[in-house]
């Protein structure tokens, strides 16, 4: 393995008795009024998988805004490599080394593979860039982590776990020291959510200290040394990961022992809700169907990718289909038409609750009834009365929130996919086509044993 990054000299990393990269002291965050993070006390270090763990709202994205600069505490000291760092702004956190690969992939999808991991390094004049030497360095900086991905490949055309190993082989070779990942193997399937795991251990063993966010308990218990557990906004648990069992850890999360219970599924009745028959579109969409009864849940499998949000496109009357029939409650339902689609009964709940699924400018509660109101033919009511009809929805899908009814984006992200399913399946449908409904929810995956 070459020496030539940041991290060439740090592989002899003697744990668990390394010197902490970071130590958060006393750290406090308020929104308006309301708590978010008190009193938060931690140390990170080097060769070490720390992991974060918490309900949806408990406070980890917070914290690690923190640390990476996005946001100012209003208390307590972050101290990296030994020194204070007051005022940390996203740059000077990334100069001292310590980065974040956000949930949502940040390459050039247009460029390089090679291109995106120098990007910001390249010479000024283009024209007189190298790219030989670009190609080189990329590949060094994969080879470095035993990433085997081609440098010539555009972004755009990796699978999402490709385009999360590219994004840390770049801040690894800009000499990240502290790698925060958050939920990097959501959305992916056994395999590829096994080579990030795969990745997060060479990074470890090369002596950089990971910060990883996960809500699969399994995962965290397999992969972390360290677990760190938020509970509204407090440091309840911190200690290794080996003293640890599944349901010590959900006993923290949660704050009480948690009795595992299957919900009773009701038969399906015969009648059928929806019919898909010989939908095709382009190479990779080829004459699928499906046929799903009244109280029937039908999984669709497949890696997460374009050809899976093309078919939710195709169904909830984004794009038009090549061939295919669509019919909802018995009754044929043209595709490439949103408001017939929904006066059909049949609701699409799209994965990319940013895009396409809440309306950033609008509350919480607003957010939660207005598809209701929009298809009663509702005008526009009160703020007033559309919070007191929105109490019962957030009681039932436990939307946490620390004011009364804050803007939409400023909920965490479990509480934002929440309020996203709640908004559409609070409106009698007939049949629904959810995108990856559980994505950052606290629920998701938990082990059978504590679910
Ligand atoms: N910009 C903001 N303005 C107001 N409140 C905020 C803001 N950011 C976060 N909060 C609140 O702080 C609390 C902690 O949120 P945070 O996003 O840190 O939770 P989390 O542990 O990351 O949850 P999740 O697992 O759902 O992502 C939540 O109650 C959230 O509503
Ligand atoms: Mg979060």
């Amino acid at each position: 393995m070459t020496a030539t990054t940041a991290l060439g000299t740090a592989r002899a990393v003697d744990r668990p008795t390394a010197e902490p990269v970071v130590r958060i002291r006393d750290l406090t965050k308020r929104f308006g009024g309301a708590v978010a993070l008190r009193g938060v006390s931690l140390d990170i270090r080097p060769g070490e998988i720390h992991a974060l763990m918490g309900m949806n709202g408990a406070g980890k994205s917070t914290l690690v805004q923190l640390l990476s600069g996005a946001y100012q505490a209003d208390g307590g000291t972050i101290e990296i490599e030994g020194s204070e760092r007051p005022g940390l702004t996203p740059r000077r956190a990334r100069r001292l080394g310590v980065c974040t690969v956000p949930q949502r992939r940040e390459l050039v999808m247009a460029l390089s593979v090679a291109e995106n991991i120098l990007l910001g390094d390249l010479p000024a004049s283009r024209s007189l860039v190298s790219w030989k030497s670009v190609e080189r360095q990329a590949r060094q900086a994969l080879r470095h982590l035993n990433i085997d991905i081609d440098v010539q490949r555009t972004a755009g055309e990796l699978t999402v776990a490709e385009q999360t190993m590219v994004e840390v082989a770049r801040e690894v070779r800009r000499g990240g020291k502290v790698l925060i990942l958050d939920e990097p193997t959501a959305c992916l399937g056994a395999a590829a959510a096994d080579r990030i795991r795969g990745l997060v251990r060479t990074l470890r063993d090369e002596g950089v200290a990971v910060v990883y966010i996960s809500h699969y308990i399994d995962e965290v218990l397999s992969v972390a040394d360290h677990l760190t557990v938020l509970r509204d906004g407090s440091v309840v648990h911190s200690g290794p990961a080996a003293a640890t069992d599944a349901a010590g850890l959900v006993r923290h999360m949660v704050g009480r022992e948690v009795v595992s219970r299957r919900p009773e599924r009701p038969a399906p009745s015969p009648e059928v809700a929806l019919t898909v028959r010989g939908l095709s579109h382009g190479r990779d969409i080829r004459e699928f169907g499906v046929q799903v009864r009244k109280g029937e849940i039908v999984g669709v499998l497949g890696p997460a990718g374009d050809a899976q949000s093309r078919l939710f496109d195709l169904l909830s009357g984004r794009r038009r289909p090549d061939a295919g029939e669509l019919e909802v409650g018995g009754a044929a339902v043209p595709f490439g038409r949103i408001p017939r689609s929904l006066a059909s009964g049949l609701r699409c709940v799209t994965g990319d609750r940013r895009a396409l699924g809440l309306i950033p400018g609008l509350s919480l509660d607003e957010n939660l009834m207005l598809a209701t109101d929009r298809l009663s033919g509702r005008r526009l009511r009160r703020r007033s009365d559309t919070t007191r009809r929105a109490a019962p929805r957030r009681e039932s899908y436990g939307v946490v929130a620390l004011t009364r009814d804050p803007a939409v984006g400023s909920l965490s992200g479990g509480n934002q996919q929440k309020v996203l399913l709640a908004k559409w399946l609070e409106t009698s449908p007939v049949a629904c086509f959810l995108e990856d409904p559980t994505t950052a929810s606290t629920w998701r995956r938990w082990p059978t044993s504590t679910r």
